[in-house]
């Protein structure tokens, strides 16, 4: 029987999976195999668990959590504010305008509260606020309704009420294009503003939804150099290595050819290489689930084109990634 991932790197960082209700029972065997650590894909959103003010809804969360509870795994908590899967109720008053900005600090402080003590000795990592930052331009923050109502201290704010909810807990700003350099340099900006101010902020989440082709090994590189620099912990919170190319819309392919599968394996080699390298800055490496039978990726960006971005194939059996990790492993 083949050798575990997270025994291979035991001595580097965890690895994670993010999970839902489904893949918990259709994956359950290589989930408790390989991973050592959970993330909830989607239940633990606030659409998902805050539908209306006064109505939470747990279920499914709870029932990641006991997975991992069962498995002895890990769990991070993903997310409590983004501008995405979150519920109009939010961000309005009663008159359907815009909320004022003491009401909308007062929902996510009781939403935050409520949240993260439930889950307090179940998620020891929260990634508190994700994707706030501008992809392209000069400006620092995205466009949204938490910037609309309250201005920029929103993100303090969020990253405060999750530290008196749980001092114990790990809180972590995430994002994707993390290794680009523009984006890196105003992650980095915000989070060293936000460690200026004395935000409870304990580490940076790098998404890293990467490619065959993008970033190149010398930005991912560089951007873990970055984000280090700041003194925090890294976690890569949502990896994945797509077939395509971010702009590829093809959907001729209906199975993985050999080149790519190969192209892939020399690609998580080199990551790996240098997640490695950084393993006193990196705690834990978590895939955006786990095996080609769901990903994502298969309705993103063209709905229904199949991708296989992970290290084992449709039927849970290891790929050449896979093989590759092990045969270096084996050789370090
Ligand atoms: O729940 C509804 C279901 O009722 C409906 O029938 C179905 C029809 O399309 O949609 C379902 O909602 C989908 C939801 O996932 C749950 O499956 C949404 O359409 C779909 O857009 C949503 O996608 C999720 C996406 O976040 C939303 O932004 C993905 O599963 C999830 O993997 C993805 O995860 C994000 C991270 O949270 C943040 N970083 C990027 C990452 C990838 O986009």
């Amino acid at each position: 029987s083949e050798p575990r991932l997270k025994e291979m790197f035991a001595d580097d960082f965890l690895i994670g999976a993010a999970v839902n209700p489904r893949t918990i029972e259709t994956q359950e065997e290589l989930l408790a195999y390989h991973f050592n650590s959970i993330t909830a894909e989607n239940e633990m959103k606030f659409v998902s668990v805050h539908p209306a003010e006064d109505t939470y809804t747990f279920e499914d969360a709870d029932r990641l959590a006991a997975f991992a509870r069962k498995h002895g795994m890990k769990m991070r908590g993903h997310t409590l504010v983004w501008h995405n899967q979150t519920t109009d109720w939010l961000f309005e008053d009663k008159n359907g305008g815009l909320v004022d900005k003491a009401t909308l600090y007062e929902r996510l402080k009781s939403h935050t509260d409520t949240v993260v003590k439930r889950y307090k000795d179940d998620i020891y990592a929260w990634d508190v606020v994700n994707e706030v930052i501008a992809d392209e331009g000069a400006e620092l923050l995205r466009p949204s309704k938490w910037l609309d109502i309250a201005g920029p201290d929103f993100i303090s704010k969020a990253f405060e009420y999750a530290h008196e909810a749980d001092p114990s807990a790990l809180l972590f700003y995430n994002d994707y294009n993390e290794s680009h350099p523009n984006k890196r340099d105003k992650i980095y900006t915000l989070v060293k503003s936000l460690l200026d101010q004395g935000t409870p902020v304990h580490g940076v989440g790098l998404q890293a939804h990467w490619n065959l082709y993008d970033p190149d090994l010398d930005d991912i590189r560089a951007a873990i150099e970055k984000y280090a620099s700041l003194g925090l912990q890294l976690q890569l919170t949502e990896l994945d290595v797509s077939m395509f190319r971010f702009d590829d819309r093809r959907k001729d392919l209906t199975e993985a050819p050999e080149e790519l599968l190969e192209a892939q394996a020399k690609r998580y080699e080199a990551m790996f290489g240098i997640l490695k390298e950084y393993r006193d800055y990196i705690t834990s490496v978590t895939f955006w689930g786990a095996a080609d039978d769901y990903t994502w990726l298969d309705n993103f960006p063209v709905r229904g084109r199949k991708n296989w971005p992970f290290l084992f194939d449709e039927r849970h059996q290891p790929k050449p990634a896979f093989h590759r990790l092990v045969e270096r492993a084996v050789k370090a």
